[in-house]
């Protein structure tokens, strides 16, 4: 069984981490199709290192573009690398235009795709990765749920129940696999002079929070509101889509937020174990800060992720500046809050390289002497 695994972005590259590492385990060969949908080393090649993942075998280098191009250029580009490698299976990872874009090179080219972090679901069609999701849904052999939620969506829109795993998400496996190393290598607080449990976290890259000016300017009034009422360190590990919009609009961020480049995975685990509170608009970042027991405060009006605000970890707020300080003024009022893990249990790459395994490979039974 040869499995192709297709990373772009700096979710994909962590939450993929763990498959790539099962298959070496297993000795099981695989390549790497890496989109470069990411590139700027602070986005990319710091996770690879960080993770200690191979280098990939085939760097698409498609960069940044309007969302066809960049779609169509990962498909062109993707094509004769899977006519050549003739793999078994292509595994994608979560509802980027990488995500889409691999999924439809293999699907035309009758391999089977696994679509690992399967049924999310929105509901918001406005949003681009809403549109990656299904239609990676609809065109995958293998759909690695996250839950039985996710699952039930799935059936729901006709997918056959034959070719959905609700597994967990592969978040939990590299969370835990690198909560302690990045206890052990992480100064990032003494860095930048944060007491523990003292500072908010933000960040914020959503299309629909910063791509239009007076919604990017509504997040710094909101930020504004809470530095008003907290006083609190508020550090905010910045997008470079987020910086480019800055830019492009000539918004000046106020002084009392610290700012910093995008940073390493490990230094990003230290920094929100221990904030008082995360303010987001990521997905990955609502699911590691409940893994965390971290509340999370999300800068959306919607989530695909709602287990988390199920069990009490999470408050959808949008822009709303008095919504998200009613939400933080309860968790700073009450320190005694926790929940269960909805996320997984840090064994999922092994299930799903398990699954992929029993379908994909000679069974002994099937083997006529
Ligand atoms: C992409 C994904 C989003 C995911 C996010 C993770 C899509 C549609 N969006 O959004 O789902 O949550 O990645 O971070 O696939 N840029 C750089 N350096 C880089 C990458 C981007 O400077 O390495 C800047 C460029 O100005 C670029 C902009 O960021 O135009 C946006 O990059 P893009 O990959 O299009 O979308 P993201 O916002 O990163
Ligand atoms: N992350 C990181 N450094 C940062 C910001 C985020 O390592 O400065 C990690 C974070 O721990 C999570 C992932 O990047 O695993 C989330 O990526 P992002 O928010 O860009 O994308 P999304 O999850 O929204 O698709």
């Amino acid at each position: 069984m040869k499995i192709g695994i297709v990373v772009g972005t700096r979710p994909e590259i962590i939450k993929m981490a763990p498959v790539i590492r099962e298959c070496q385990k297993r000795l099981l060969p695989f390549f790497i199709i890496h989109s470069n949908q990411h590139y700027s080393e602070e986005m990319d090649k710091i996770f690879f290192e960080e993770l200690q993942l191979p280098t990939q075998d085939y760097n698409l280098n498609v960069g940044s573009g309007l969302h066809s191009n960049q779609t169509g250029n990962i498909l062109i580009k993707m094509e004769p690398i899977l006519v050549k490698e003739k793999p078994d299976v292509v595994l994608v990872q979560g509802d980027t235009n990488t995500v889409l874009a691999g999924a439809l090179a293999a699907s035309k080219l009758n391999i089977k795709v696994g679509h690992i972090e399967a049924g999310l679901r929105s509901y918001d069609r406005m949003m681009p990765e809403e549109t990656n999701r299904i239609l990676t849904d609809h065109i995958s052999d293998f759909l690695f749920a996250v839950g039985p939620a996710q699952e039930a969506i799935l059936i729901d829109e006709g997918i056959s129940n034959n070719k959905i795993y609700a597994v967990g998400n592969t978040v939990s496996d590299s969370l835990f696999q690198h909560l302690e190393i990045s206890q052990n290598n992480s100064s990032i607080l003494e860095s930048l002079k944060l007491d523990k449990g003292e500072y908010f976290l933000i960040t914020a890259h959503r299309a629909s929070n910063v791509d239009i000016k007076s919604h990017l300017e509504e997040l710094l009034v909101l930020l504004t509101h809470l530095h008003q009422h907290f006083f609190k360190p508020i550090v905010w590990p910045i997008h470079p889509r987020t910086v480019s919009k800055l830019k492009e609009f000539d918004l000046k961020v106020p002084d009392f937020l610290l700012l910093t480049p995008p940073i390493g995975y490990f230094d990003f685990i230290q920094l929100q174990q221990h904030a008082k509170l995360i303010l987001t608009d990521s997905g990955g970042i609502q699911e590691e800060a409940c893994l965390l027991g971290v509340p999370c405060i999300t800068l959306r009006e919607n989530t695909e992720r709602p287990e988390s605000v199920n069990v009490g970890a999470n408050v959808l707020v949008g822009r709303n500046k008095e919504l998200a300080l009613n939400a933080m003024k309860k968790w700073m009022d009450d320190e005694n809050y926790s929940w269960e893990n909805p996320f997984g249990d840090g064994k999922v790459a092994g299930r799903i390289i398990s699954i992929l395994e029993k379908s994909l490979l000679p069974q002994s039974e099937d083997i006529i002497p």
